[in-house]
């Protein structure tokens, strides 16, 4: 019987290396033709793909922001860890108003994140490595430094300037108040007023003006930006907003009445709103996948679409696009049968696209999952990062445990997991950010309501000193907090037990047994979930709060557990609460 959990010495740093597909070179993926995984299937269909949010990531010339030739010389511990692909976040330019989703030239680097060459740099080191890249299609607004919305503040009402958004006269006496009452996601209203009087749309911050996908001008463009980032050679894109990008524009606009109140990533109360999720976003991704389609392999796309779980499934119909994040699995709580119903709806709504659904713990949006499986359930997350994380204070030896029994939990799961940089180390929260450290517009357009996303944003420590941790050598855009360098790559690589072993072996083992997609949920005491994944991974999480006989059927092996087993191996393990583990049932 062979155990993994706690790899002796370094037998599972290097779990993934090498394990990508090979034969490289060519303008397509790492396999430079195919667009398959070598058995014949889609390569993205189950795989794995890391999210590096640039800022954050690697800063090679040490201003304290995360940049390509940073990433470039990170990228072998991507492909270390087992990853099929990266995923970057926005690093066009852009006046960071937040964090590059305000993009003032969606065809050049902006200079604090390098230059074209280092991209083009960073995609020939990803290749080499077996990595596909996928990056981020930021369509539902711009920054308000664009040229556009620069000419169309300098044009009249009315000018064609201004149709490439969404201006308005304000209602009320003197047009004083705006057009409609839509809300902004980073709190107040989605309207702010220009001199001239008007009032332009925002469904974020100020200095993210909405484009009208009405106007064939914006149509256009992004049609261009799409194949100017293909021909460079990326493997796909990461839409984000993908649901929000049409709106309802009759005249007068219609009131929401309170129906767009719900959380960043969460779907819309209601149906026929009047900015999201509208049947006609469709259209555009119609179009898109023909471009997509038309490279050679078909490069993919995925949606970051905050929808219900019975709309989610149209984003990723054949002719759409071919995955969308699975944000139901993220916001779930810690409770079997709430993960069982998670599970099922996302593998009956992705089955009759053909697809399969996605897997997310963490990006870097919401507040890390180490540390929400800490608090207590149903913990309001603003509320406590406000009291800089003391109050409930976070258990941090549940969190750590359920930690790794979701990552176990999650990567067994048929379909695509996307990980969150800084998630195969264990990161937890920063949730004592000072407030002059602060960054994310919500803490301002809140009125300091809400701290924002910083705290899951600090950049990531690759060795146990020196400058800034590893990441650079400068210091870092958000302060790093005291011990973070014993949270690093370097700390972690070889040691027993410790967060990135558990990832590396994890997906290292994965590779065993894709292919076959079936999943069935097996017997299970009350508050496990226990599932078979094709042919023989079997996955048993134990969510009881004691712990659970764990019999191992004649022939099975335990190829992993999330952490140490009780029991003498002889008489049956034990396994205890918030872990997970894995057993290769293939020879029973
Ligand atoms: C979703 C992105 O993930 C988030 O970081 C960003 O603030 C909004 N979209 C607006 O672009």
């Amino acid at each position: 019987m062979t155990q993994h959990a706690f790899p002796e010495g370094n037998d599972g740093s290097g779990g993934g290396s090498g394990s990508g597909p090979s034969g490289f070179g060519g303008s397509g993926g790492p396999d430079g033709g195919g667009g398959d995984d070598g058995g014949g299937r889609d390569w993205w269909r189950e795989s794995v793909v890391y999210q590096i949010y640039v800022p954050s990531f690697a800063d090679a010339d040490g201003d304290g922001m995360g940049d390509l030739r940073g990433i470039t010389d990170r990228l072998g511990h991507v492909a270390a860890l087992g990853a099929d692909a990266v995923w970057l976040t926005p690093f066009y330019r852009s006046p960071l108003a937040d964090g590059g989703y305000d993009v003032s030239d969606y065809r050049d680097v902006d200079p604090r994140h390098g230059t074209l060459d280092d991209f083009r740099a960073l995609l020939g080191r990803a290749r080499e490595l077996g990595l596909r890249t996928i990056v981020d299609i930021v369509p539902n607004h711009c920054s308000d430094r664009h040229p556009w919305f620069t000419q169309a503040l300098a044009s009249a009402p009315g000018s064609a300037a201004r149709d490439r958004f969404i201006f308005r006269d304000g209602s009320g006496p003197d047009g004083a108040e705006p057009p409609a009452d839509w809300q902004s996601k980073f709190g107040g209203a989605a309207w702010t007023r220009v001199p001239d009087g008007q009032w332009y749309m925002h469904i974020f911050a100020a200095e993210q003006p909405d484009l009208n996908w009405e106007n064939s001008d914006v149509v256009a463009d992004f049609e261009r930006t799409l194949r100017f980032w293909l021909d460079l050679g990326v493997d796909g894109f990461r839409i984000d907003v993908a649901h929000g990008l049409r709106k309802d524009l009759t005249r007068p606009l219609r009131d929401t009445r309170g129906g767009d109140t719900a959380p960043l990533n969460s779907p819309p109360s209601g149906e026929n709103h009047p900015f999201w999720d509208r049947d006609e976003v469709h259209e555009i991704y119609r179009t898109w996948r023909k471009i997509t389609d038309s490279y050679a392999p078909p490069r993919i796309m995925v949606a970051e679409a905050g929808v219900s779980a019975a709309r989610l499934p149209l984003y990723t119909r054949p002719d759409e696009l071919h995955q969308a994040f699975n944000f139901f699995h993220l916001r779930c709580p810690w409770d079997a049968a709430s993960f069982r119903q998670v599970i099922d709806t996302s593998l009956a709504g992705a089955a009759p696209t053909g697809t399969l659904p996605t897997w997310v713990l963490s990006n870097h949006d919401v507040v890390r999952h180490r540390t929400r499986y800490a608090l207590p359930d149903g913990t309001a997350l603003p509320a406590w990062l406000l009291t800089d994380g003391r109050e409930p204070a976070a258990d941090e030896e549940r969190g750590r445990r359920r930690a790794r029994a979701a990552a176990l939990l999650t990567l067994a799961l048929p379909g695509t997991t996307y990980l969150y940089q800084g998630e195969e180390l264990g990161l937890p929260e920063v949730a004592d950010l000072p407030a002059d450290a602060l960054r994310d517009p919500m803490w301002e357009r809140t009125g300091h309501a809400q701290k924002g996303r910083d705290g899951c944003r600090v950049p990531l420590p690759w060795t146990r000193t020196g400058s800034s941790y590893g990441f650079g050598p400068g210091g870092s855009w958000l302060p790093q907090p005291e011990g973070w360098g014993e949270r690093s790559v370097e700390a972690q690589t070889g040691r027993p037990g410790s967060f990135l072993e558990l990832y590396r072996t994890a997906l290292s083992l994965r590779r065993g047994f894709l292919g076959d997609e079936s999943f069935t949920w097996l017997p299970s005491a009350e508050g496990e979930l226990a599932f078979r994944k094709g042919a023989g991974l079997v996955c048993r999480v134990n969510l009881s709060g004691a712990p659970l006989p764990l019999t191992l059927p004649e022939g099975a092996e335990l190829l992993l557990a999330g952490d140490e087993l009780t029991g003498d191996g002889a008489g049956g393990f034990s396994l205890p609460p918030d872990t997970a583990v894995w057993l290769d049932t293939r020879r029973v």
